[in-house]
């Protein structure tokens, strides 16, 4: 580390920090990954300081389309999420390419989600929760982060799969949205386990399933049933977070910082923060940049035609 830290000093002059923008609100999960990542940066990348940027609004295109269109020096990154892979087929005009306007820096995790509500919803399992929901048809408040955010996806699959439609309550992230939730002023949320978690832990919210396939082994979420034990068939979804730079950045800087990625990937205390709260650092060859590039791209043929099928456009 010590010499990759020397070399990416010369890459990196301490004296300019890197900003990693985040495309929702501080205090949500894709804020929670980019800080940890930051922290297990900072020591690879020769000692550089790194600091958090929440550029949030429109589902995270507003902060996507900002490092778009950053100078391509290595100092201006994004961590995102699936939402890179529905953006395209939500937004018709999308003021940046997904695939041609950034450079590819490698995988950082997988998150699962979870099936939240307030404390107060009359509901203690999915199935009398699905009763709750048929009891009160066209009242019911669905929290997430916009069009474009993984909870908006998790919303849509949910509401597709009970054959259903709540009323959307956009937020600039899923942080201040988990306050409201838990303030009761919305009822229900799919969010991720680095933001649910500790709320199911402390018994803030009501927690009814999770998106995985597998149960989970996070003491505070295992006994959480999978979607397709509480009965609703394929529904599986996944929050995958990737970082990004904007295109034309040098190939020896994008090196230098999937390298440093690499070795933040393996910092105990960044897996043990991350495995904390559910999230699964990637271990796979997705880490590297074209594997990265190739991942993103099957996920946009993916959740495209699940998108069209909607019928959702956010603008
Ligand atoms: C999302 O739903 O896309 C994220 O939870 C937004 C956030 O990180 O706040």
């Amino acid at each position: 580390t010590l010499a990759l830290g020397a070399q990416a000093q010369a890459a990196f002059p301490g004296d300019k920090p890197i900003t990693i923008v985040v495309p929702f609100s501080a205090g949500g999960p894709t804020d929670r990954v980019a800080r940890d990542l930051a922290e297990a940066m900072r020591k690879p990348l020769g000692g550089v300081s790194i600091v958090v940027d929440n550029a949030a609004g429109a589902g995270g295109s507003i902060g996507a389309n900002k490092v778009a269109k950053s100078a391509a020096d290595g100092h201006t990154l994004l961590l995102h999420h699936i939402g890179m892979a529905t953006m395209p087929g939500l937004y018709r005009k999308l003021p940046f390419s997904v695939e041609n306007d950034f450079e590819y820096l490698g995988m950082v995790n997988d998150v699962p989600m979870t099936l939240i509500g307030k404390p107060s919803l009359p509901a203690n399992n999915f199935k009398e929760l699905t009763a709750w929901i048929g009891q009160n048809k066209g009242q019911i408040n669905l929290a997430n982060a916009g069009i474009g955010a993984a909870s908006h996806l998790c919303g849509l699959l949910f509401q597709n799969a009970l054959q259903t439609q709540m009323t959307t309550v956009p937020y600039k992230g899923t942080g201040p949205a988990m306050t409201d939730l838990i303030g009761g002023q919305v009822d229900l949320m799919c969010d991720q386990t680095t933001n649910t978690t500790s709320q199911i832990e402390g018994k803030k919210v009501k927690a009814f399933a999770v998106t995985t396939s597998k149960r989970l082994t996070t003491p505070a979420l295992k006994d959480l049933p999978t979607m397709q034990e509480a009965g609703v068939k394929n529904f599986e979804v996944t929050i995958w977070h990737g970082l990004y730079a904007p295109k034309g950045t040098p190939a020896d800087v994008t090196k230098k910082l999937n390298d440093a990625l690499k070795v933040a990937l393996k910092d105990p205390d960044f897996i043990k923060k991350q495995e904390g709260l559910g999230a699964v650092v990637v271990s796979d060859k997705r880490v590297e940049q074209a594997e990265h590039k190739k991942f993103v791209a099957a996920e946009i043929a993916k959740w495209s035609p699940i998108i069209k099928a909607a019928g959702v456009y956010a603008d």
